[in-house]
């Protein structure tokens, strides 16, 4: 059994079954699958999990989007040391269309980008939304992988992304405020919806100690107050190496693939739930939806 399934992979390397499984989805044409990553709090890590996780996704040979939605705020273009010249304000705008707005970076990933200091999206009405969300819509027959890069807070398009979201990788630091906003957050999009899968990185971390705390803590709370709890997925620890990356604008993953950090976002990219976020109906019509 062993020699057999060895023997297949000797003739088949990874790329080989990369490519057909390419193929396969050419011929019956899927819509993306979405992940939500969000935290509630600022300054968690967010940024740093988005455009690590896009790039990790993209080097298997997804075709990976990540779309800022820190509209206003956007920095992964910077973590990725891309100079987008368009944004999702360009595209509510009517400026340009969402296809004319990705900038491509690490491993061909696309990046849609919020824009920085533009006012535009700061604070979105429902049209705004709607409009954007509606144009957003033909992305998703293009791509394998969509993630979504939330700013802090809860607001109006963080709300509709979970309601429509299937999945939600929560960002947290170990300390109580980041759980507090993290619970908030947690609490909200299992309210706006009850069957999204929940799944808790704790980042920046000091020590193993720490992050087990935190985590019995979340869990607890969760368990106690609204009955259920999410999946534990990934420690990443405080790491210089992420600072030196954030510096040099590449991802960890590539500027130190052998740090402790690096190590432990590979394996949050390797989540299961990623493979199954796919849902029934198209990812935007369904946020739109939900603005209503
Ligand atoms: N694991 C880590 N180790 C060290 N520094 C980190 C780590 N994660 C994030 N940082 C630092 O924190 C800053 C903020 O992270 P970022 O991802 O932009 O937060 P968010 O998107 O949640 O606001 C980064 O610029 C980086 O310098
Ligand atoms: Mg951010």
């Amino acid at each position: 059994m062993l020699d057999l399934s060895l023997d297949l992979l000797r003739r088949n390397p990874l790329k080989k079954i990369l490519d057909t499984e390419r193929r396969m989805r050419e011929s019956t044409p899927q819509t993306a699958r979405v992940v939500s990553i969000a935290s509630g709090k600022g300054g968690t890590g967010k940024s740093v999990l988005s455009t690590n996780l896009a790039v990790l996704r993209a080097q298997q040979g997804e075709r990976v989007l990540l779309v800022d939605f820190d509209a206003g705020l956007a920095n992964d273009h910077l973590l990725l040391g891309l100079a987008p010249q368009f944004d999702l304000g360009h595209i509510v705008e009517g400026r340009v269309g969402a296809r004319e707005a990705l900038v491509a970076g690490p491993h061909g990933l696309k990046l849609l980008s919020g824009g920085v200091g533009r006012h535009g999206l700061a604070n979105p009405t429902r049209r705004e939304l709607e409009r954007l969300f509606k144009a957003l819509r033909p992305l998703e027959d293009e791509f394998d992988l969509i993630l979504i890069d939330h700013g802090a807070g809860i607001g109006y398009a963080t709300l509709a992304h979970l309601a429509a979201s299937t999945s939600l990788l929560l960002v947290t630091s170990h300390e109580v405020t980041g759980l507090s906003d993290a619970y908030a957050v947690y609490k909200r999009g299992k309210m706006v919806n009850p069957d999204l899968q929940v799944g808790m990185v704790f980042n920046r971390v000091p020590d193993r100690e720490s992050a087990d705390a935190a985590w019995q803590r979340f869990r607890d709370a969760c368990k106690r107050f609204l009955g259920n709890e999410p999946e534990h997925v990934g420690v990443v620890p405080a790491d210089q190496a992420v600072s030196a990356s954030v510096d040099a604008r590449v991802p960890v993953c590539l500027h130190a693939p052998t740090s402790r950090a690096a190590h432990s976002l590979a394996s949050v990219a390797r989540w299961n739930r990623i493979e199954t976020s796919r849902s029934v109906s198209p990812f935007f019509e369904r946020a739109a939806r939900a603005l209503r």
